[in-house]
């Protein structure tokens, strides 16, 4: 049985965060091609990613992410009045994104099989209830591709936001070989001891295990996921089960290879 990877592309890594809806093709290609590598390098590739300036400034604006709330809370958008059409809107800028990332990988003779958490998953948080070997049975044919996404919830939430980072949690949990978890991330080499802002390269940690401090990256203004904070937490609950967690710079598709290949890689190794 090969070997497989599981990848996180960050959404702040593949979208222009501070502009609404816009894909960041180059990167996205540098992305493809790495996997289009590691394919042909004997890996299987499940590949998620996250939303960025897709689905975040929307989510924010309506709180998507506290589910439904009584109709004052808001002020309509021109093309948006309520969070139910929301929910609806942020879908498809899911697939819209999605669709830059599936017609990538297939410029690298890569065919994508596209899973939208809406279509299969319910609840948030890395315990949501979805069958991943059903969903994802295909994955050694094809490089699986899924996202975070607005889902439906039970009880008086009626939608939340899955994030990337808890998807990853369960692929790796339940796919039988996955032998390692790599996040890509924009903008950064990895964990840092202080702010990005303020930080030298002395100030990436490069290993880092529970209970240690770091100021991450979380731009509270726009994200309503959790920053590199939920990324840390759910690497450690992954690397309980033996497998590699990595978090490195997506910006160097060098590093995003040797990260998969399981080569020494400058980035931020997470244990339990
Ligand atoms: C967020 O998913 C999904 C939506 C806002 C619809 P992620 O948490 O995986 O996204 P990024 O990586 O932070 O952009």
């Amino acid at each position: 049985m090969r070997d497989c990877v599981v990848i996180k592309w960050g959404g702040s890594l593949i979208t222009d965060k501070e502009k609404m809806c816009t894909p960041d093709n180059e990167t996205i290609d540098s992305l493809s091609g790495v996997m289009r590598q590691c394919l042909d390098d004997g890996l299987d590739i499940i590949l998620v990613h996250g939303a960025g300036s897709f689905g975040h400034l929307r989510a924010k604006h309506w709180r998507l992410n506290e589910g439904l709330l009584p109709v004052e809370s808001f002020t309509s958008q021109d093309d948006c009045n309520s969070q139910k059409e929301a929910v609806s809107i942020v879908r498809n800028e899911m697939l819209t994104l999605n669709n830059y990332v599936s017609e990538s990988l297939s410029r690298f003779h890569l065919v994508p099989s596209i899973k939208p958490p809406h279509q299969w998953a319910k609840n948030t948080g890395s315990s949501f209830d979805g069958d991943i070997s059903k969903t994802f049975s295909d994955y050694q044919d094809s490089i699986c591709v899924t996202f975070g996404d607005v889902v439906d919830c039970e009880g008086e939430m009626s939608f939340g936001i899955l994030s990337g980072d808890d998807l990853v949690v369960r692929l790796c949990e339940e796919i039988p070989n996955v032998k390692r978890l790599v996040f890509a991330i924009g903008g950064v080499d990895g964990i840092l001891k202080r702010p990005p802002e303020s930080a030298n390269s002395d100030d990436l940690i490069e290993n880092w295990s529970p209970g240690m401090k770091f100021e991450g990256l979380h731009n509270t203004e726009i994200d309503v996921t959790g920053g590199i904070g939920l990324k840390a937490a759910r690497g450690a609950e992954v690397a309980k089960l033996g497998i590699e967690v990595l978090i490195v710079n997506g910006s160097y598709p060098e590093r995003v290879f040797d990260a998969c290949t399981g080569n020494e890689v400058l980035g931020t190794k997470i244990s339990a």
